[in-house]
């Protein structure tokens, strides 16, 4: 009997979205054993009409990618530079949800093309959800937002022959790229084995852009994020990642994936780099460049917390390809610095996403604050909150007890800005600085893959191209410039 009882609680049976029960699921309604299909066949047409719409636009950029849940535990307040309060207090635990992916290619491309990664950290704090949306480099190719979509395009398939361009190797991402000299400090990132990782367990993440941390009393300090992999910064080279992407063009995905589910986490220490504001123009780089990092020996690292992940996602799309990261959640306590390119992001991810997703993303269980969400925006497709009910769905009022009001102010920095309105360069250029330091620091096996795979990719341009990329590189360091200008012929 009572065998009986548990093996009818187990049984699971079909039916419609209308919850109906579905007692043939292989022979659609027909007029006799041959005769057409009937439109009243409801079951049929409901299935094939949700098959239809199965695919959502895949993000414009790190449409590839692979997510895990966890935490994020402070080590030491962070309280003296910021009233985040997720940051107040030694061993406070906040859940995050984090997504890996990579930039360039597409849905079902290889986790192993020359790209950079992308490492986006949802925290979901008491304040409502704080998103830092970083990459695997320190610096980024450019550093204004308005260069961003030409950015994409150039490296994105050509659009006269879809020609995908997911190892950079062709003379549109390179034509861009030497005339874009700020993006020479990112090569000598992406053209190194760092633009080949390994696993996304073993890849450093940085937030690359400048914000601002404010405390309690209104004082603000500029903050850059560097996350650490416990196990170690690890990379391949470019023949190995050309074997894996044939051979196993999901070994990051998978890798992830199999780690936790074999009861292991995956960790990262997050350290801060700080820099008072008062000294932003003391630096010999624009500090608010994000082609640009700050040296650690004047701006030292501070470890700030750990993250754990632990968890895997239980449905691949309602998660990680419906997961929402924007630049622009914030929470009080950190706020966004005048960086160019940090301030275009600020609009761009929510913009997409609303596009991507539908103007109620948010309230996706992924997306959704842990903290409550009260306010009077109402409606649009897909709108599933229950309100709190009554009839006042405005503010100010009094028939709702004047509720939800307004929050008690949070310290944020009163910045005061005065300046000419037009479309200003910044001053301090110095496009070339960092990236021959960057080459000169490297050991001489990763300046010899460097030049390797700069050779091999830039050799695929037309020569015009491969001169002025050898110019450039020339400013950033001589003998790197000469050796790549070597490995393509242009010189003896
Ligand atoms: C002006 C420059 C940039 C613009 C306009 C921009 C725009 C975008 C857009 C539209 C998406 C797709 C978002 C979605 O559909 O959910 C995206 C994804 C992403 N971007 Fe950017 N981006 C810029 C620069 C950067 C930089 C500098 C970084 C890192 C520091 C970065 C990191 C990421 C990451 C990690 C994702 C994937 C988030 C996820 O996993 O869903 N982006 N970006």
């Amino acid at each position: 009997m009572k065998k009986d009882q548990a093996r009818r609680k187990k049984e699971r049976h079909l039916t419609t979205n209308q919850g109906v029960p579905v007692s043939d699921n292989q022979n659609s309604l027909t007029v006799g054993q041959r005769g057409p299909g009937l439109l009243q066949d409801v079951q049929l047409v409901e299935k094939l009409a949700h098959f239809d719409r199965e695919r959502i636009p895949e993000r414009v950029v790190h449409a590839k990618g692979a997510g895990a849940y966890g935490y994020f535990q402070v080590h030491k307040s962070m309280a003296k530079y910021s009233c985040a309060k997720f940051l107040q207090d030694a061993g406070k635990k906040t859940p995050v949800f984090v997504r890996f992916s990579t930039v360039i290619g597409a849905r079902g491309s290889a986790d192993t093309a020359r790209d950079p990664r992308g490492f986006a950290v949802k925290f979901y704090t008491e304040d409502g959800n704080y998103d830092l949306v970083g990459l695997n480099f320190p610096v980024f190719f450019i550093r204004d937002s308005v260069k961003f979509p030409d950015m994409v395009h150039a490296l994105k398939p050509a659009p006269d022959t879809n020609m995908p361009t997911s190892s950079s190797a062709n003379s549109r991402f390179w034509d861009f790229i030497s005339l874009t000299p700020e993006s020479t400090h990112l090569i000598t990132w992406l053209f190194s084995d760092r633009g080949t990782v390994k696993s996304y367990r073993t890849m450093e993440g940085f937030g690359v852009n400048t914000f601002e941390w404010v405390n309690a009393r209104g004082g603000a300090v500029y903050v850059k994020y560097h996350w650490k992999p416990k196990a170690g910064a690890e990379t391949i080279d470019r023949h190995e990642a050309t074997r894996l992407a044939g051979e196993d063009p999901d070994v990051a995905t998978r890798d992830l994936f199999d780690t936790i589910a074999s009861g292991k986490t995956v960790e990262y220490e997050l350290n801060v780099q700080l820099m008072e504001i008062a000294d932003e123009l003391k630096q010999d780089f624009d500090p608010l460049d994000a082609t640009k990092t700050w040296p650690e020996d004047k701006f030292p690292l501070m470890p700030v917390g750990k993250m754990v992940l632990n968890r895997n996602p239980q449905n691949y799309f309602a998660e990680v390809e419906q997961s929402a990261f924007a630049l622009a959640s914030v929470v009080p306590g950190i706020e966004f610095s005048a960086d160019k390119l940090l301030q275009g992001r600020i609009f761009s991810y929510p913009d997409t996403q609303r596009h991507r997703l539908g103007a109620n993303y948010l309230q996706l269980p992924v997306n959704r604050p842990q903290a409550s969400v009260d306010n009077n925006q109402r409606d649009g497709a897909m709108q599933y909150a229950p309100y709190g009910g009554g009839t006042a769905n405005y503010e100010p009022n009094t028939l709702a007890g004047g509720m939800p009001r307004e929050a008690p102010a949070t310290a944020t920095t009163h910045e005061f800005i005065k300046g000419r309105e037009m479309r200003h360069k910044i001053g301090l250029t110095s496009d070339f600085e960092q990236a021959g330091r960057r080459y000169r620091s490297l050991g001489r096996t990763d300046q010899d893959h460097l030049v390797d795979n700069i050779v091999d990719s830039l050799g695929k341009a037309g020569k015009p191209i491969q001169r002025r990329m050898a110019e450039n590189l020339t400013k950033a360091d001589p003998s790197l410039g000469k050796r790549v200008a070597r490995g393509l012929e242009l010189v003896n």
